[in-house]
């Protein structure tokens, strides 16, 4: 097993997608690792012809990710957008990872991206000694993809100042990026493309500019549909976190995955899930990724100070902690809902207490 905490896609799923290039029989377009089509199974999972088995990396809609990865082959950048939490960034490092073997050209959007994050920088050092030169350009990301022909990844779009956004324009209309100092430019090799994410809660920090709006194709993310959906994406996640950990735990008892799917569903719809009772919702979003560190936080306490046997009580804080960012409005749809719908199911009994207990 590796050392690093956190490997990337291309690395974790090297077999996988060795597997895929072998058994593809498609048409690729220019510069792609597999043809459209091996993408879209890499993502959404499914058996090769040898029998080899894939395994799924986006839950969901298949025909989401077919218009996604479509996108890419067209001269339009795509735009993954939704609530956070619905595998956005997921997503775009396994398509970059599945179309160009590579998933670290990234520019992680904030307030603070400048320009010269995405176009080109300066080494100063060099700039000053020799003047301007190729030398002396510091190549960014996207450069670097634009001059090999990869996909590009931007995260989180709209917190990007809208001024810097526009720096996208000349990239993904003309397919160049200008060097003015050395009165040059780069053309993007075929198979360059851009994936950006933006996420609609975080919204009002920048909006998309229309004029760029217009050069992605958007796809929107949806939060998980039905219950059997986020159970199975709560309980793949977290197999995959006590691998990479080593927990020395047992595998969590689909039961407390469900309750805990269950407990974020209502809280997050308002609503019970047999639709009888009406319930507040918290402010913040109770997203499916909140759900799996959940999870994946109780294990860890059950690892090294329970039995190694997920508990009511090693999930109590964790789910506490992802209702109640406020401390005051938060607090009391939390304490409603414990006292209206937890006390009131019966194999719920060890939750309740558990909760109560830390009030
Ligand atoms: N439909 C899904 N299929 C598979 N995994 C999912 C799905 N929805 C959420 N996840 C899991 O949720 C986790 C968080 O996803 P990710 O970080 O990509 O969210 P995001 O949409 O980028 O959120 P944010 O807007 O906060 O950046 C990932 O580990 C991912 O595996
Ligand atoms: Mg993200």
């Amino acid at each position: 097993m590796s050392d690093t905490l956190r490997q990337h896609a291309e690395a974790l799923y090297a077999t996988e997608l060795e597997e895929l290039k072998k058994q593809d029989s498609g048409k690729r377009p220019h510069n792609w690792l597999m043809s459209p089509q091996a993408v879209v199974t890499y993502l959404i999972g499914g058996k090769l012809k040898n029998g080899f088995e894939v395994s799924p990396k986006y839950i969901g809609s298949k025909r989401l990710m077919e218009i996604a990865v479509a996108t890419l082959a067209t001269d339009r950048a795509l735009l993954l957008y939704g609530l956070p939490g619905t595998a956005k960034s997921w997503v775009s490092e396994h398509l970059a990872a599945a179309i160009s073997g590579d998933s670290t050209r990234i520019v992680q959007g904030t307030a603070g991206t400048s320009e010269e994050s995405i176009r080109y920088g300066w080494n100063y050092a060099r700039l000053l000694a020799e003047g301007p030169s190729r030398q002396a350009l510091v190549e960014t990301p996207v450069m670097r993809a634009m001059q090999e022909g990869k996909i590009a990844r931007i995260e989180e779009l709209t917190r990007i100042g809208a001024d810097v956004q526009d720096t996208l324009i000349t990239i993904l209309s003309e397919k160049t990026l200008p060097i003015p100092e050395l009165n040059s430019e780069v053309q993007a090799a075929k198979g360059f493309n851009l994936i950006a994410t933006a996420n609609n809660r975080d919204k009002g920090v920048n909006e998309l500019s229309s004029a760029l709006k217009r050069r992605f194709n958007t796809v929107i993310l949806p939060v998980p549909g039905t219950m059997e959906e986020e159970i199975d994406i709560v309980k793949r996640r977290v197999e995959s976190f006590e691998k990479v950990m080593e927990l020395p735990a047992e595998k969590p008892a689909l039961e407390e995955i469900r309750r805990i799917v269950t407990i974020f569903r209502e809280l997050r719809n308002g609503v019970t899930e047999d639709g009888k009772t009406k319930i507040k919702s918290p402010g913040g979003t109770l997203s499916t990724a909140e759900a799996i560190s959940v999870v994946n936080n109780g294990l860890t306490l059950a690892a090294y100070f329970g039995d190694g046997r997920l508990t009511a009580a090693d999930l109590a804080a964790g789910i506490i902690g992802a209702v109640v960012k406020d401390p005051v409005q938060d607090k009391l749809v939390w304490q409603e809902y414990l006292e209206t719908v937890v006390k009131t199911r019966d194999e719920w009994k060890d939750v309740y207490r558990a909760c109560r207990d830390l009030q």
